[in-house]
């Protein structure tokens, strides 16, 4: 349980919060995907933090990130040219380079380039990795050391990457990713389709092992199988919202990452990104997408109608109703627990340990940021971000599966 202060201060992000001006200082964010921008294509609008941008990529293939209003009178500069390495605004023409720099003037009759020179644009570093467009909006001119979390330099076919915007303040969406014990419930009929051992044959609640990181937490995930051996899973919190999720086959090097994005308050990009370190990632029933900024499905009903879900086919055997794919699930409980949750209300057990450390992390983050500080968990140059490999084994002592943590 939470009190109504520490429930805002974790999860309201825009118009000057706190958690929103940390996320925006010490972190990049995650705007767009890479394949959505376009060489002199349309610019893409961006909503983060509860603030409107726009991205575009220009002639050259570099990626530009400004404000969305033109700093003329206002116009979405969505609706602006793209050509010539530059977006020039279609209501008055004036022309900005993809370097952020006010190239053309041309309402201005005399002057011009010294006019130029004064023009308020703001324009946001960037940078691509991984097929995302990634974005610092923090003050001042140095940003954060990128951190170099597994996927960092990955070949393209070696992962997979889609979001989907859903109606959910983010730390509804970062919890979902870490709570662990919600597997083997919510989405039992799934990962019965996917052969899964944990599940077939071990108990539904693990015991949780956590161990503190530089970059957040670390937690192994034990489950007792009936042999005396146990099924192991060790996950990852990396600040500020990535959960690194182990596979489900034992034998693969690689993972999941998930992360939620604050599109406003009441809203994120839930992004997914499966990945294999050291061979291509052969795509399986959950990666057969047509549009990767809309996958997987999202609840098929409004809340009047219980978002949709089939009660037929829960008298046919579905344990949730939620046929279309595994993240509609987790999209159905997140949303219906309402825009922001009330942690106030909320009655925590054992299981949720994981989703406790989540929220001490920021929330000692968040009190050094308050005092002036940058946050420990924020020191990215003392942050060894390769300690975060995803672990999933049958082991038969508790030292072998110490050592994953
Ligand atoms: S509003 Fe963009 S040039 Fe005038
Ligand atoms: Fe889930």
């Amino acid at each position: 349980m939470l009190s109504k202060e520490d429930n805002d201060l974790l999860t309201r992000v825009s118009h000057g919060a706190p958690m929103g001006r940390m996320m925006k200082q010490h972190w990049w964010i995650p705007a767009a995907l890479s394949d959505k921008l376009e060489a002199d294509g349309k610019p893409l609008r961006v909503r983060l933090f509860g603030e409107n941008y726009v991205a575009f990529r220009a002639t050259g293939g570099k990626v530009g990130f400004f404000d969305e209003a033109c700093p003329h009178r206002g116009a979405s500069m969505a609706l602006a040219r793209n050509e010539d390495n530059a977006l020039r605004c279609i209501y008055h023409g004036w022309k900005f380079s993809v370097e952020g720099v006010t190239v053309a003037v041309p309402t201005q009759p005399a002057n011009e380039a010294e006019y130029c020179k004064h023009v308020p644009l703001k324009h946001y570093p960037v940078r691509e990795e991984a097929g995302i467009v990634w974005v610092w909006l923090g003050e001042g001119d140095t940003p954060p050391k990128f951190p170099e979390l597994p996927f960092v330099g990955l070949p393209r076919e070696n992962f997979v990457v889609f979001r989907q915007k859903v109606n959910a303040n983010w730390l509804q969406g970062v919890e979902t990713t870490m709570d662990s014990a919600h597997l083997g419930v919510l989405h039992q009929s799934w990962l019965k389709g996917f052969g899964d051992i944990e599940f077939s044959s071990a108990n539904m609640a693990p015991v949780y092992h956590l161990a503190t990181k530089p970059f957040g937490f670390r937690y192994a995930a034990v489950r007792q199988l009936k042999d005396a051996r146990a099924y192991v899973r060790t996950n990852s919190f990396v600040m500020p919202w990535y959960g690194i999720v182990s596979p489900n086959d034992t034998e693969v090097k690689g993972g999941s990452i998930f992360f939620s994005v604050p599109i406003d308050d009441e809203n994120i990009w839930y992004w997914q990104m499966t990945y294999r370190s050291s061979e291509k990632l052969v795509p399986n029933k959950t990666h057969h997408f047509s549009d990767a900024d809309s996958w997987p499905p999202l609840p098929p009903g409004p809340p009047e109608d219980n978002w949709g879900q089939d009660r037929e086919a829960m008298k046919n055997g579905h344990f949730t109703g939620f046929t279309q794919m595994l993240g509609t699930e987790d999209f159905a409980v997140i949303m219906s627990m309402g825009p922001i949750s009330d942690r106030t209300k909320e009655y925590l057990g054992a299981g949720d340990g994981a989703v406790l450390a989540v929220r001490r992390c920021l929330m000692s983050a968040l009190r050094e940021f308050i005092a002036g500080q940058v946050p420990a968990l924020a020191r990215h140059e003392q942050i060894d971000y390769l300690q975060t490999p995803p672990v999933s084994r049958v082991v038969s002592s508790e030292a072998e599966w110490r050592a994953f943590l």
